[in-house]
């Protein structure tokens, strides 16, 4: 039996790490385990290039990192609850999925901790991941403000994009993915506005543009105003990373510090992707 050595090259900022010398095919070695959760932990946003998997596989190895997460309002894969299809057609004329800066189910109680999407088919040409570090971003303000929102909670809902009457209840052209509005993604639920992370002890900005609709205790101009300000801030080219993928790679962000957003030009090509989620906890202040 050979044994592989893990390799963690990080991006220079820190944010971001490719992860080399592991088969995510097989279980991991306990110290080959603990060498990707502390990558993970370290840099928020973690791939692993060549790694051809079967959903059994994938699903054994999301199961390596913690119980899969809840995922509503999108028809996952036949006999496979926990794995999405993320997959836009070559001829397709919806919007791309994902397509905002987001936090993966930010609105429910206990958001997942990450999410793992392993590429099938990349497109020659479009379809990056941008990546926002949340937690450098809540680092660059100043002591005075993030002393002045550190107490605050943030609302959020999924009513926009999955409500009854929300966006894609409204759209057309979608052939690739079956999404599954309704009125339970009425609700709402608050969480701190930039929680300690569980394994860092780091905060991170826990808002994103798609889910939160507001700041508990302001008028809706005055949180709409604050939010403004700290998506913008959030997403500055500074905290961000640009993820080129290639077929066969897997890739998983760490949902408590980062924001992504998928971005599109690829029209005319098929980009088909499969998910799974890990669980989380509850943000706490
Ligand atoms: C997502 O938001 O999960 C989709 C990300 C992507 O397709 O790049």
């Amino acid at each position: 039996m050979t044994t592989l050595t893990v390799g963690v090259r990080p991006n220079p900022d820190g944010f971001g790490a490719e992860i080399t010398g592991v088969d995510l095919s097989r279980p991991l070695p306990g110290p080959a385990l603990e060498a990707v959760k502390a990558a993970f932990a370290a840099h928020g946003v973690v791939w692993f290039p060549g790694q051809p998997l079967t959903h059994d596989q994938l699903e054994a190895f999301t199961l390596q990192l913690g119980p899969f997460g809840w995922d509503p309002y999108v028809k996952p894969l036949e006999d496979r609850p926990h794995i999405l299809e993320v997959r836009r057609d070559a001829d397709e004329t919806s919007s791309v999925f994902g397509g905002s800066w987001h936090s993966d189910w930010s609105f429910q109680e206990t958001p997942p901790a990450a999410t793992v999407l392993h590429a099938k088919v990349v497109p020659p040409v479009g379809g990056d991941t941008l990546y926002a570090d949340g937690a450098r971003a809540w680092e660059a303000l100043s002591p005075t403000f993030q002393a002045m929102i550190a107490p605050l909670r943030a609302v959020h809902s999924a009513a926009g994009p999955y409500g009854s009457t929300g966006f894609y209840a409204r759209e057309t052209g979608r052939t690739g993915m079956t999404i599954l509005p309704g009125v339970e993604a009425e609700t709402a639920f608050s969480h701190p506005l930039a929680p300690v992370h569980p394994v860092t002890g780091r905060r991170a900005l826990f808002v994103n543009p798609v889910y939160t609709v507001g700041i508990e205790g302001m008028t809706e101009a005055e949180g709409k105003a604050l939010l403004g300000f700290l998506f913008r801030h959030m997403t500055d080219e500074a905290f961000v990373h640009r993820h080129r993928w290639a077929a066969n790679m897997l890739t998983m962000w760490d949902n408590r510090r980062c924001l992504h957003n998928a971005t599109g030009g690829y029209d005319g090509h098929l980009r088909l992707m499969h998910r799974t989620t890990v669980a989380g906890d509850r943000p706490r202040p």
